[in-house]
């Protein structure tokens, strides 16, 4: 864990913790007591601190957070570090995150390679810095860098840390000799925590003025907000303190704990069970997408922007022109915002080959298949695929909601068979859905989840289901509110329960984004539901200008008149007396709903973990993450309180008979796992 070695008179000191050197207990004690080594031994007149592998360190072990962590805490290690009569230098090997730079600020001096980040990203877990960070960073960068260091939580190159004064050198290559050679130099040390605080509080006004989203809904910038002014107004001790108090408050908070799930559950996304060890990935060299619609050129953008050569095939001419000239307009777009260079552009387009020739498709090792939703074209569509792919090629179907075993069956060559639905837009939601068929290839699945990650998505695997899991979990969400709507509420009304609770958006407004048209049969004279009676008078959503909402030529939103009167006119059709509804009902009816569904998708094994539920939620929808998800949300709630809430409603509305899982779980008092 901790490994020291002597160097003439500076004894090295390296955190040895793989796989990022996390500060686990035995690293904390390790430290203190090498550092105590140092200080008893004549012989040692500086030391130099450094991590091995490619981190320095990535912080605190978040996995101990919350289970009563062993002394010495990492603010005891800290002083440890700073008040050594000897100097102490930092050889930042690699990334410091969190704890990890905190223990370089308590060094004297700062070495870093200059592939190195270093940042302080607890916000992002929904904490602060708690071991000196806020009260040595702007003592050390000043106010305005160190807030945005600690209230953004991104991290900052070695350049700009050298720029504003977080690291002294910075060196090619590992740092270590670098620091050795300075710690050798007869330096005196130089603790920051007695320096002053260099700025004041109009910096921390400026910064909130410049910064509102960063604090939308979130407990910790606020705290963050709060230690940086102790640092500025209070005495270094009482800084120091308060740093502590607000710390020990946030990790006990719910949007902490949360926050942490969160990070954990994003990393156990990515594992299979049961997927035997031989299953190898496939090699995927070149990409090739049916369909060049707005999901087509969606999907491919990925790949181009992961250097991945894509082949994109249409039936038609125009729609092939229209496709490539979207990718084109898309990248301008980024390369506007100055997101990406001219010359990525044309290197991510120079790999693009827009063909009207299905056989082209034979050069590809995966195929991805982006057309309508509709099961008889697609079966088409595979069984001629089959025909041209090579053998060993992965086929998929980015489907929403369709059968993925009956797509596969006429293939003759289901093992190669699979989903990878991917969210709109494409190119920037980061979830996939990777759809495991029933005779899905292991080494098919591995090859998606690694080629997923490779291109900077987050893959959750699905079994086949209608909706797989996050559009099955819609569609109680979506059936309710229409409900409640025909019973009193309006879509108004629900949709800012669900913006007030974090989400993007609510049903009604996803549903003008989406199409009120999807599924639509689309004979304006058949008018059965409301939706029917929107889509007849061509309201059907943003894209036509007015859906359950209108909207000015900039997509701003406003309420409807007509509709309001449209909904009227249902109500009376169906002998309804709209009554009122109070948030709450609306929260049981569209969200607990989801949870049983969530509950039902467990039970049934087409999700692995509840948390995975939760990743797909948070990554395709836009869940507020600080709620953790919503199965981790729910277990937060109380699964009692939630099922005795649905079975309040049971006799309303669709969506309401309660899982097994559900009620048995909140019968012996447990969470989700
Ligand atoms: N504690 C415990 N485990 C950690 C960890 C940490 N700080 N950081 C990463 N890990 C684990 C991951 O869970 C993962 O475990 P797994 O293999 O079992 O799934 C493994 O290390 C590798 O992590 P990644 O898959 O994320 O590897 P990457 O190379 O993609 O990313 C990283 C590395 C940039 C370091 C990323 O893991 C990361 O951002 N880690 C969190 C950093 C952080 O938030 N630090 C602050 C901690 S709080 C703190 O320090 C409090 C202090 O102020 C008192």
């Amino acid at each position: 864990m901790i490994r020291t070695a002597r160097s003439g008179a500076v004894l090295e000191i390296v955190i040895d913790n793989p796989p990022v050197n996390a500060l686990g207990a035995e690293v904390r004690s390790g430290l203190v007591a090498a550092i105590a080594e140092a200080e008893a031994d004549a012989g040692v007149s500086a030391i130099v601190i450094t991590g091995a592998g490619k981190f320095f360190s990535a912080g605190a072990d978040i996995a101990e957070f919350g289970k009563g962590m062993a002394d010495p805490q990492l603010p005891e290690v800290c002083l440890a570090i700073e008040h050594c009569l000897k100097p102490v230098v930092a050889a930042i090997n690699g990334t410091a995150l969190g704890g990890g730079l905190e223990v370089t600020l308590a060094c004297d001096y700062r070495v870093s390679a200059g592939g190195a980040k270093l940042g302080l990203p607890e916000v992002k877990l929904g904490l602060l810095p708690g071991a000196g960070g806020t009260q040595r960073l702007p003592r050390l960068v000043g106010v305005t860098a160190a807030l945005q260091m600690i209230v953004s939580g991104e991290p900052v190159s070695a350049a700009r840390a050298a720029e504003i004064g977080l690291v002294d050198i910075v060196v090619d290559g590992d740092p270590l000799q670098a620091a050795v050679d300075m710690a050798g130099s007869s330096l005196s040390p130089r603790p920051i925590s007695t320096a002053p605080v260099a700025g004041d509080l109009a910096e921390i006004d400026a910064f909130v003025a410049a910064n509102p989203r960063l604090f939308k809904g979130l407990e910790a910038p606020k705290a963050c907000l709060e230690v940086i002014k102790a640092a500025i107004t209070l005495s270094g001790a009482d800084g120091f303190a308060t740093e502590r108090r607000l710390f020990l408050a946030l990790l006990a908070s719910d949007q902490s704990k949360a926050l942490r799930h969160a990070f954990f559950a994003e990393r156990a996304a990515g594992k299979i069970d049961g997927l035997p060890n031989d299953a190898a990935p496939r090699t995927i060299a070149r990409v090739g997408i049916i369909g060049a619609g707005t999901m087509g050129g969606g999907i491919g953008m990925n790949f181009l922007s992961a250097a991945v050569p894509v082949t994109m095939v249409e039936t038609n001419g125009e729609a092939l022109e229209r496709g490539a000239a979207l990718i084109r307009k898309n990248y301008d777009a980024t390369a506007a915002k100055g997101r990406l260079t001219a010359g990525q552009v044309e290197a991510a387009m120079a790999l693009l080959h827009p063909t009207l020739d299905f056989a082209a498709l034979g050069a590809c090792d995966l195929v991805i298949e982006a057309i309508y939703e509709n099961m008889e074209v697609k079966k088409e569509v595979f069984a001629r695929l089959a025909a041209f792919a090579k053998p060993g090629a992965i086929l998929a179907s980015n489907t929403s909601y369709l059968d993925v075993n009956e797509i596969a069956a006429c293939t003759q060559r289901p093992q190669d068979v699979l989903g990878l639905h991917f969210f709109s837009p494409a190119n920037v939601m980061k979830l996939v859905e990777v759809v495991r068929g029933r005779e899905t290839a292991p080494d098919v699945l591995a090859t998606a989840m690694a080629l997923a990650q490779k291109i900077g998505k987050v893959p959750v695997v699905a079994g086949v289901c209608y909706g797989f899991i996050g559009n099955r979990m819609l569609i109680p969400r979506q059936d309710n509110a229409l409900a409640l709507v025909m019973e009193g509420a309006s879509p108004e009304q629900i949709d800012k329960v669900h913006t007030d609770f974090g989400m993007p958006m609510g049903p009604f407004q996803m549903t003008d984004l989406a199409g009120v048209d999807i599924g639509w049969h689309r004979d304006p004279d058949r008018i059965d539901t409301l939706k029917d009676a929107l889509c007849a008078q061509g309201r059907w959503g943003q894209k036509t200008g007015a859906g359950f909402y209108d909207y000015d030529a900039k997509r701003q939103r406003s309420s409807s008149p007509l509709v309001a009167s449209l909904i009227e006119e249902f109500r009376a059709r169906e002998n309804i007396t709209p009554r009122a509804i109070d948030d709450e009902e609306i929260i049981v009816r569209t969200l607990y709903t989801m949870v049983n569904e969530g509950a039902k998708i467990l039970e049934e094994g087409i999700a692995q973990r509840s948390s995975d539920i939760d990743v797909v939620w948070l990554f395709g929808y836009g869940w507020p993450r600080y709620t953790g998800g919503p199965m981790f949300w729910a277990s937060q709630v109380g699964l009692a309180k939630i099922v005795a809430a649905l079975d309040r409603y049971a006799d309303r509305a669709p969506g309401f008979a309660v899982s097994a899982l559900l009620r048995d779980l909140a019968a012996k008092g447990e969470g989700f796992a």
